[in-house]
């Protein structure tokens, strides 16, 4: 294996600079991973054996090692080198998946609301409506903030169900969250701010948007109130991305003590905090948490979308931006056009009347039941699992025992139906085995013997694990 990778090192262009020879090893070295040339667990040369062979200086390839492990594509394993990262390909792919082949019938794959419960009805009707009485303005390009209607109904319904200090002129609507945090990053890095924190384990589409658009990631860990304010004062990063209501993968929320703490960073540092909000209006068990944006709206930019509460096939999400990052962004917005105005006008309709509102009730009740029942079943059947951060969302994460690997379990899964998510693509330095159920696809109807299934394969998985 070794040699394979140097082969294809060789390929590399001579660049007579540093940052050149930097980022042509960085992208032959993830290219071969994305396309399977070097497979999952293959090792790669020490840093100084690759140096050597190619003639760069040992930091050099340091540097990209570190980078492509932050990304997740490579682990640094004690005592045993790097290797290409467990199921990171998988993942690379699956964020890239086609849906050529249909998924199995039980369908764990978090990220997904239920889309057939999407308020077909209601949405007709407010799309109705809007096309009935808009003037012809809204069939033009619009306002590069987006349709000034969804503003306005956005920091209302915000304020109100997420403590978000909007107004209207501080939030900016684009086709979707991924595309707001891909716009963000390239701000950042025209700004010379291009080094962003992100949580470990944590969500691989933060990872690969921002780097996509020359983010330097860096990750930090997440304990159990949320990511480490104090490894994070030893970095020096323009911003940290988070998810504080409902961490993901872990579903941890964060303490108020490290909501302070990772406030008094970003002041003192000057530092953003980006809040990725994605599922805040499904909370189970407590008093809703409120946004970290609401106790410093200079120093946060909240980010929020419709592809939970309502479907990502609407492709709406919309930032909430501090004044002095919320010019550059619109203008990036400007270039690269936004979410339809008709669904954006819809979508204002729909929280206008208190449809949204509805809907989203109706789901949280309909999600805290499969979860109340998948949980209840993992503890009858499967009582070797631990499941920590339980209060929130669609999905929750399954800690595997050691020495189960996650990634050989989701690769079983189809075998007894089921399409299940591993945790190790989330780890961008080595943690725990687990899984990440989303529990929000399968069908109502279908819930109770998806969850029959699961459960009886984990129970399988697990025992013969043990033999
Ligand atoms: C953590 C997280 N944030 C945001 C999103 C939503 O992104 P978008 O608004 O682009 O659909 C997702 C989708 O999977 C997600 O998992």
């Amino acid at each position: 294996l070794q040699s394979t990778v140097t082969d294809l090192l060789l390929e590399l262009r001579p660049s007579p600079h540093r940052a050149g020879r930097r980022a042509a090893l960085e992208n032959a070295l993830r290219g071969a991973i994305r396309d399977g040339r070097l497979r999952e667990g293959a090792r790669l040369p020490s840093t100084r054996a690759l140096a050597a062979d190619l003639g760069v200086a040992r930091a050099t390839v340091v540097e990209v090692y570190e980078q492509l492990t932050a990304e997740g594509y490579l682990r640094s394993r004690r005592g045993s080198g790097t290797v290409v990262g467990g199921s990171v390909p998988a993942a690379a792919r699956a964020l890239g998946e086609t849906r050529d082949r249909p998924r199995p019938r039980f369908d764990f794959i978090p990220g997904e609301p239920d889309c057939a419960s999407f308020p077909r009805r209601e949405w007709l009707a407010a799309l109705r409506r809007v096309l009935l009485t808009a003037p012809a303005d809204l069939l033009g390009y619009g306002d590069p903030r987006g349709v000034g209607e969804l503003r306005a109904a956005l920091s209302d319904y915000l304020g109100r169900i997420r403590g978000v200090a909007a107004d209207p002129r501080s939030v900016v609507v684009f086709d979707g969250v991924g595309a707001a945090l891909g716009m963000l990053g390239e701000v950042l890095v025209a700004a010379g701010r291009g080094s962003v924190a992100v949580e470990d384990p944590g969500m691989p589409f933060h990872r690969e948007i921002l780097r996509r658009v020359g983010v330097r990631v860096v990750p930090i860990r997440v304990d159990d109130h949320g990511l480490s304010v104090d490894d994070l004062e030893a970095t020096h990063v323009g911003a940290a991305l988070v998810t504080p209501a409902h961490q993901y993968p872990l579903g941890v929320t964060m303490s108020p003590e490290r909501r302070a703490a990772l406030i008094a960073w970003a002041r003192r540092n000057d530092a953003l905090i980006i809040e990725d909000d994605y599922d805040g209006e499904f909370r189970y068990d407590r008093q809703p948490v409120g946004a970290v944006q609401g106790l410093a709206p200079d120093h946060v930019v909240y980010a929020g979308t419709a592809s939970k509460a309502l479907a990502p096939g609407v492709r709406v999400g919309w930032l909430v931006l501090p004044p002095h990052v919320r010019d550059a962004v619109t203008v990036a917005r400007a270039w690269r056009g936004g979410a339809s105005q008709l669904e954006q006008a819809a979508l204002a309709d729909m929280l206008g009347r208190g449809d949204l509102d509805r809907h989203v009730r109706g789901r949280r009740a309909a999600y805290r039941h499969r979860r109340d029942l998948l949980l209840a079943r993992l503890a009858d059947r499967v009582p070797l699992l631990e499941v920590p951060g339980v209060a929130a969302g669609m999905h929750v994460t399954v800690r595997l025992p050691d020495g189960v690997d996650d990634v050989a379990v989701a690769r079983h899964g189809p075998s007894a139906s089921l399409a299940l998510f591993p945790l190790a693509p989330h780890w961008s330095v080595d943690g725990w085995s687990g899984l990440v159920l989303g529990f929000s696809r399968p069908t109502e109807r279908d819930f109770p013997a998806a969850v029959d299934a699961l459960t009886r394969f984990l129970a399988d998985q697990l025992s013969s694990a043990a033999t």
